[in-house]
């Protein structure tokens, strides 16, 4: 099979082509990636060589470009986008460019050849649940994106199933909860905190820390894509989360100082972020039951290997953390 992968060289991405090959060797995939500020061509350092995988550095956006690479494709997993929810505060633009017109650019190209289009999108499509409630998204919970950022994915979540309405392109959707572990960009939570630690700075927790994420391993997530490539029905739509569904940013803050021997005084309160969503939390039992997956280890196992791989990476994080920061000089973060 020909994999056409978009956005291979940023977090979830390299984490899937790298389970990818691994498993099916003979397969071929090309990366087609921007290579943003948020990418790394290290994260891939493993299998660059590896003769059935090919990199090009392009624009999903790019039609002439994207045309010719979705005809010569089996099936495009579509992984690039602007990701960052506070950076969609400070500058939207990139976001409508890359998630919404670069979306309907591949679903273009993939409609005139009829090719099997898989989106990941984001359980922040659905908005936020209350902290005193017990409800989970499901695949039937209604749309209420609230930042540009899960407004674009929204939109681009909608243009994917016109396009199996209209079209009867053979399209399937996944809506994951946030990943961490490797090759993840420190500007984004668990990596921002562990890289903080080790370079002797704080912790910074937004508001007031009682905000709930349901956190998945990329290793999983990149399973429950490969079941969903394998064996979902066309048109389908299945959530992805994790095992820890209850856990608040504090928490997750005081678990990585515990097991980093450090004490709770490396915790700062900053300033929140805009339209900050309270809590998220995924029921994934219909991915359960129909395709038989499920997370392999505990959140706080994956965690303990994930501030092991920040902690013998430093070579893969350092040239990115200045941009990281550099974001947070300017939102006051
Ligand atoms: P990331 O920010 O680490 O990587 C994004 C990649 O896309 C980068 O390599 C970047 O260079 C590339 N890219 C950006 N714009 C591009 C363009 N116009 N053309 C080609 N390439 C471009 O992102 P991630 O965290 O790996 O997320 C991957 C996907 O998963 C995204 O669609 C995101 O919305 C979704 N998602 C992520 C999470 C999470 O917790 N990280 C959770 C739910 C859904
Ligand atoms: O839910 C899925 C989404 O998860 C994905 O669609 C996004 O692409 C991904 O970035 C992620 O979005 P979040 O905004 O939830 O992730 P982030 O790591 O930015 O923040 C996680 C939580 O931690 C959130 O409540 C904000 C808070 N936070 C974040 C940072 C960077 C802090 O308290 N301090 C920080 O330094």
């Amino acid at each position: 099979m020909k994999l056409l992968v978009t956005g291979g060289a940023g977090f979830i991405g390299s984490n899937f082509i790298r389970y990818w090959l691994s498993k099916y060797a003979n397969d071929e995939i090309t990366n087609l990636d921007l290579l943003t500020y948020a990418a790394s061509q290290a994260s891939l350092d493993d299998i660059k060589n590896n003769p059935n995988y090919k990199f090009i550095k392009g624009n999903i956006g790019d039609a002439a470009l994207v045309k010719p690479l979705v005809k010569d494709s089996d099936i495009i997993v579509h992984f690039a986008a602007e990701t960052h929810v506070d950076r969609s505060v400070l500058g939207p633009e990139a976001f409508i460019e890359t998630n919404i017109k670069g979306t309907f650019t591949l679903l273009e190209a993939a409609k005139n050849h009829q090719k099997h289009f898989h989106h990941i999108s984001t359980d922040e499509v659905f908005g936020e649940l209350a902290l005193d409630s017990s409800d989970k998204f499901s695949e039937t919970t209604s749309y209420d994106p609230r930042s540009p950022y899960s407004a674009s994915k929204a939109a681009s979540d909608h243009l994917v199933r016109a396009y199996s309405h209209t079209y009867d392109l053979p399209i399937t959707i996944t809506n994951c909860s946030n990943n961490f572990g490797p090759y993840q960009n420190p500007e984004k939570f668990i990596p921002r905190m562990i890289t903080n630690l080790i370079d002797g700075e704080n912790i910074k927790v937004y508001g007031d820390g009682l905000y709930v994420r349901d956190w998945l391993h990329v290793n999983d997530h990149a399973q429950a894509i490969e079941l969903v490539l394998k064996k979902a029905s066309p048109g389908s739509t299945y959530l992805v989360g994790g095992l820890t569904q209850d856990i608040n940013n504090l928490e997750v803050a005081k678990l990585i100082l515990q097991n980093m021997n450090l004490g709770e005084d490396k915790i700062q309160f900053v300033k929140d972020r805009p339209g900050h969503d309270r809590r998220y939390a995924v029921d994934w039992s219909k991915i359960k039951q129909d395709l038989n997956w499920h997370p392999q280890h505990s959140f706080s196992d994956w965690l303990k290997l994930t501030i092991d791989w920040y902690q013998a990476n430093e070579s893969w994080w350092r040239p990115l953390k200045n941009e990281a920061e550099n974001l947070y000089k300017k939102t006051g973060q």
